[in-house]
């Protein structure tokens, strides 16, 4: 009779019982075929295959989820656990961060790359901590580029056009100060501003220009190189420290295995989608010479002086020194 009843509640309770996969919702806003979207994807190839049923990852691209205005506030509510938005769009959580978007600060990639593996650096990575969010790395996309309806080799060429920024009080100064208008607009919207010529123009990676079509509506990009477009990958520490031990190591593993995958694959992805635009005949490619680029470092510098207190002069000296 007893054994009857305790098979009676043991047939009762499975339901319950199992142990049901952690899950991640990963939200970004670029396209599948991006240094971003091609990690995300590894990412959650890693986890499925290191920890089959424990850990789903569900991949939301192009915006589908969240803009990345918002994701950090989903994040903080539990309705999202990872993105990487652009380092430019933290500045509500940290000023610090803000040094990746003054103007010619980082002559390439590489540089970047030395300042995010940094002393420095890594301590920026813990930055968003107190506002509850936990950078788990950083990944390239790349340096960005102006895309115009106008062809523009001079700063003063730039005057009176509007061009799309993110969120970013950085760079809203760097279009001021070429006294160009900065609106600052959600990624998903940049292809129809745009296509109906609500705007002049935008900058960004060649990646991104790329994959959006937004080559296909501005007949010239100017190589100005003038700054980065990088991530942090970030989840939040609610999420992040209620999972078992064992389970946060492999996944931080598995993440650390995806940035780097991401990050090998980023440069050549900027080659050779600059090369397709180059292809595609649509749009004019102008390569500064050195005298020319020289002109808009003397006109955007001055920005960096504004945000000196904010972002720390110690952290911008830092930043100077990954160029050597
Ligand atoms: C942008 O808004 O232009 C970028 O931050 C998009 C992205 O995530 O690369």
């Amino acid at each position: 009779m007893i054994a009857s009843l305790l098979l009676t509640a043991a047939a009762l309770t499975p339901v319950t019982s199992i142990a049901r996969p952690v899950e991640i919702k990963f939200s970004h806003v670029v396209a599948e075929n991006t240094p971003k979207g091609l990690m995300a994807e590894k990412f959650k190839e890693l986890v499925e295959e290191r920890m089959p049923g424990k850990v789903k990852v569900s991949v939301y691209p192009n915006s589908q989820l969240f803009n990345d205005n918002k994701v950090l506030e989903a994040m903080l509510l539990g309705d999202v656990q990872m993105a990487a938005p652009s380092l430019s769009k933290f500045q509500s959580f940290t000023k610090k961060l803000q040094v990746f978007d003054l103007p010619f600060l980082f002559k390439d990639i590489d540089a970047v790359d030395r300042f995010q593996q940094s002393e420095t650096g890594q301590e920026l990575l813990g930055s968003l901590k107190k506002r509850g969010l936990v950078g788990l790395g950083y990944l390239h996309n790349g340096m960005k580029q102006l895309s115009s309806n106008e062809k523009i080799v001079t700063p003063d060429q730039i005057a009176g056009k509007k061009f799309r920024i993110m969120t970013s009080d950085v760079l809203q100064a760097q279009f001021e100060q070429v006294d160009a208008i900065p609106l600052k607009k959600p990624f998903s919207e940049v292809f129809t501003l745009l296509q109906t010529r609500a705007i002049d123009g935008q900058e960004n990676t060649w990646s991104n220009t790329y994959s959006k079509k937004f080559y296909e509506v501005q007949p010239y990009i100017t190589a100005s190189n003038h700054g980065v477009l990088d991530y942090m990958v970030v989840t939040s520490a609610e999420f992040w420290m209620t999972l078992p031990d064992d389970l946060r190591t492999e996944i931080k593993r598995a993440m650390d295995d995806a940035i780097a995958y991401g990050n090998a694959i980023s440069k050549k992805k900027a080659d050779e989608d600059r090369q397709l635009i180059a292809e595609s005949g649509v749009t004019e490619i102008i390569d500064l010479t050195d005298a020319q680029r020289q002109a808009w470092v003397a006109a955007m510098k001055p920005v960096w002086k504004k945000f000196e207190r904010q972002v720390g002069k110690d952290v911008i000296q830092a930043a100077e020194a990954s160029n050597e």
